[in-house]
């Protein structure tokens, strides 16, 4: 990475955040927006929690110093320019809201209406809204289920291969490489296999910007030569929520004016100078210190790793993953504790750690509790864990009945009976009990949370396996989101 000060890729530099800080000195008399004009929060609570900061720092492109996310020409583009150096790509946009608006950007931007995309059923919500806003057919591949992890986890690079001669009008491949579990998929082939075929691969790596800072890490999907990449920055890295990145590397697939002109249509015209800063300044610690600080998270993970590995009745997964069902590598930053051998779930040990240590992990399922190590952490909030989870084996013991915790999603696709689109948007539908629904079209989304990767989605017929598998997450503590009802009781179907 550039650190010459002469170099208009010196990443040292903040441009965006200095320009913010000279506009801030200027102290301006305002008579525009916003409306708190950059004085003190309008309440003492307030102020106390952002230590009244925030609201002076709330300024906007009309201050005359500051750049305009929708048509970038000054500071912030020289900060977008510098995020490109640092990640790698031909290009980078910054994101005010999330990798979710990058995902929709990705797809509104590369595949038109009635076009196909083949995209993983394991997609996140966002990639299914993009669906729905652009009217794109959607050709399903489901990732190969990981017998012990009971999850899905990574792509079949075959399967990909097969639709894509079944397919000879597909638009785009999107797919999400490190997945929610820190898993991925072999994105080098899919690409290769992809832009022979002349298709777009967009990579959803919401959980993965860290992976361009470290060469121990597995490459990332920028590295790889995909099209178009989203991070949130947010999730990995120092930036606050909502900040994210969309990656484009110039393969002659996808168009750079055509995405700027789809971010400009899905983001608030008011960006948060705010966010854009933090991303800024977040380039500029993964570019110097990056590489420095994320060998400290990976000797962190991986002495966790193995500590949590001797446990009695744990179990941290590691390279057993590779090869199996199509896993082609992890990041190992990412903890995936199996706990269902203490006969607890993981949710139940997620309130556990939560009540009486004060620890909160990423998320949990029927048998894991999934634990993020970031350049945040520390030997201390490291132990700090280890020692809770010490404890825990040491209240319970390992017991054989763990098979309770165990049920295994429906397999194969459910039938459709409707496009997305048009159960999403239709008017001819009423609301019956859920379980009163089978065989019937669903007029909404069905989505075990966390991780949030639907069970059902608008347009697709409830069948009985369906409705039992929603039966016992409930039951074990899981959520289910998307449901208009929150009580869960009733479900909206459309009238066929
Ligand atoms: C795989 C995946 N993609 C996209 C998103 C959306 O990211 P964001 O929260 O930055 O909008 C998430 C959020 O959890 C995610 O897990």
């Amino acid at each position: 990475m550039t650190t010459d000060p002469t170099s208009r890729y010196d990443q040292t530099r903040m441009p965006f955040l200095e320009s913010l800080i000279d506009e801030k000195l200027n102290q301006s008399t305002s008579f525009h927006m916003p409306g708190h004009k950059g004085t003190k929060a309008p309440h003492p609570l307030l102020q106390e929690f952002f230590g009244g900061n925030l609201h002076p720092a709330d300024l906007v492109e009309i201050n005359h110093n500051v750049d305009y996310l929708h048509s970038p020409k000054g500071a912030l583009l020289k900060a977008q320019q510098l995020g490109a150096a640092a990640y790698g790509a031909d290009h980078t946009f910054y994101l005010i809201n999330g990798s979710t608006v990058g995902n929709m950007a990705a797809v509104m931007s590369t595949v038109g209406p009635q076009q196909k995309i083949i995209m993983s059923r394991a997609s996140h919500r966002s990639v299914y809204g993009a669906v729905v806003l652009s009217s794109a057919i959607p050709v399903y591949i489901e990732p190969e289920y990981h017998p012990d992890i009971e999850f899905p986890l990574a792509l079949n690079v075959n399967k990909i291969k097969e639709l894509l001669q079944q397919h000879s009008d597909v638009a785009a491949i999107h797919i999400t490489s490190p997945n929610y579990y820190g898993v991925m998929s072999d994105t080098a082939s899919i690409c290769h296999m992809a832009h022979a075929h002349g298709v777009a691969v967009l990579v959803d790596e919401a959980h993965g910007s860290h992976l361009c800072f470290h060469g121990d890490l597995p490459r990332s999907a920028v590295a790889l030569r995909a099209d178009i990449i989203v991070q949130s920055t947010h999730k990995t890295q120092g930036s606050l929520t909502q900040s994210a990145m969309l990656h484009v590397n110039d393969n002659g697939f996808v168009n750079r004016a055509r995405i700027a002109q789809v971010l400009s249509l899905l983001q608030s015209s008011s960006p948060s100078s705010i966010l854009l800063a933090s991303s800024d300044a977040t380039r500029m610690q993964m570019a110097t210190e990056g590489q420095q600080r994320l060998s400290t998270v990976i000797v962190l993970s991986q002495n966790a790793r193995n500590t949590i590995q001797r446990m009695n009745g744990l179990w941290c997964y590691g390279d057993e993953l590779i090869g199996v069902n199509h896993v082609f590598t992890y990041d190992p930053t990412k903890l995936i504790i199996r706990v269902s051998d203490l006969g607890i779930s993981g949710f139940q040990v997620s309130s556990l750690l939560r009540n009486q240590y004060n620890i909160e992990v990423e998320f949990a399922d029927l048998k894991h509790i999934i634990c993020s190590i970031t350049i945040a952490d520390t030997e201390s909030t490291v132990n700090k864990l280890l020692d809770a989870l010490h404890h825990l084996t040491s209240t319970n013991s390992p017991t054989t009945n763990s098979n309770e915790m165990s049920i295994r999603p429906p397999s194969g696709l459910p039938q459709s009976a409707i496009n997305l689109r048009d159960a999403y948007f239709s008017t001819k539908t009423h609301t019956i009990p859920l379980c009163d629904a089978i065989g019937r079209v669903l007029a909404e989304n069905v989505i075990p949370y966390p991780p949030g990767i639907p069970l059902l989605v608008p347009g697709e017929i409830m069948e009985q396996r369906h409705l039992d598998y929603i039966h016992h997450l409930i039951e074990k503590g899981s959520s289910i989101v998307g449901m208009e009802d929150l009580s869960l009781k009733t479900i909206r179907i459309v009238d066929v």
